[in-house]
């Protein structure tokens, strides 16, 4: 590893450190999926060479430059999955973000909405500041060229919750898990990966997005920042082509060798219907004297009280 004429390699990936506005690297129609999240043009601080509060016109002109790259470069039967999001106080970026890429040329296939957080489980920036809700989902819009692109929605399945669904929509035990991707941050903003850039996504996101297209030996990220789709692509042993101008070698260094091991499926429905099922028995009864039991423990119980009274419908205390 190391770059050498503006090109790091690493395992199965190539990462150009040029902009991807122009990607002459790269044959047209050689790319099974792109799966990348643009700049937001928010004011992160990526790099003092780059402004990311540009004039709308002008990154507009960005945006479009890099997205007919990408149509040119995206096989016929190709897969797009474009992410980005709404700021707290900016709504409606996303929406333009999208439409300039259909201006390029994509179909919009689907919004999916990637899910940061839920009941606290996950991680997000407390963008709000207590004057709006905080921004705790992104957009992920799927595009292609063609409006029936090869896709396995259940590459990326779930359980049925009710097993009697089995042989009814599908002979096996494996439903696709919607259009509400719940990937919540690993690290906070504070920890190993974010430290040295502003706005990587978890691997996991690009992780799920490659494994549903089943024809995928080529990925692209035309604003690779972290490397976190070659990392994925690294991970599920297929080609990877980034394009980062402004690379922060270290943590990209840091990302590529970090092997990535996808999280074992949501179980949360049956999670919830066997903590119903025992507490409904008795069977999850605090001990008694618990005021001894060490703080861990005491802890655990503690918890494990809020969540029957969430299950049961309790709302938690409102905070005046
Ligand atoms: C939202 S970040 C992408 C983060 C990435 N998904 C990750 O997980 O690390 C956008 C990236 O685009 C890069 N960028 C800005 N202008 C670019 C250009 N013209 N070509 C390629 N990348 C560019 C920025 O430096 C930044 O790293």
């Amino acid at each position: 590893m190391g770059p050498s004429d503006g090109l790091l390699r690493f395992g199965r990936q190539h990462l150009y450190l040029h902009s991807s506005e122009r990607m002459p690297e790269l044959r047209s129609g050689s790319m099974d999926v792109i799966v990348t999240s643009p700049p937001y043009n928010r004011g992160k601080n990526y790099d003092p060479r780059y402004s990311d509060r540009l004039p709308e016109k002008e990154y507009r002109q960005l945006l479009l430059r890099v997205f007919r790259e990408c149509h040119r470069v995206l096989a016929p039967d190709g897969v797009f999955f474009l992410n980005i999001g709404d700021g707290a106080r900016d709504q409606g970026k996303s929406e333009k973000v999208c439409a300039w890429a259909q201006e390029a040329g994509f179909h919009r296939l689907q919004t999916l909405v990637w899910l940061k957080t839920i009941l606290g489980k996950g991680h997000f920036t407390p963008s709000g500041q207590g004057r709006r809700f905080s921004n705790v989902f992104e957009y992920i819009f799927l595009l292609s060229k063609t409006k029936h692109p090869r896709l396995d929605v259940r590459a990326v399945g779930i359980p049925y919750a009710d097993k009697s669904n089995i042989g009814r929509y599908s002979q096996v035990d494996l439903r696709d898990a919607g259009n509400v991707w719940f990937v919540p941050y690993r690290e906070t903003t504070g920890a190993t990966v974010k430290k040295g850039h502003e706005a990587p996504y978890p691997v996991e996101l690009p992780w799920r997005a490659i494994r549903c297209v089943p024809q995928a030996r080529r990925v692209l990220d035309p604003f690779a920042g972290t490397g976190s789709s070659l990392a994925a692509a690294e991970s599920l042993g297929i080609e990877g082509v980034g394009y980062e101008p402004y690379p922060q070698l270290r943590v990209i260094e840091r990302r590529l060798a970090t092997p990535f091991h996808p999280p074992p499926v949501v179980l949360l429905p049956e999670l919830e219907r066997s903590v119903r099922f025992l507490a409904d028995r008795g069977l999850l009864v605090r001990p008694p004297g618990s005021a001894k039991l060490p703080a861990r423990e005491r802890e655990a119980w503690d918890t494990l009280g809020r969540v029957l009274e969430a299950l049961r419908g309790g709302l938690p205390p409102r905070v005046s």
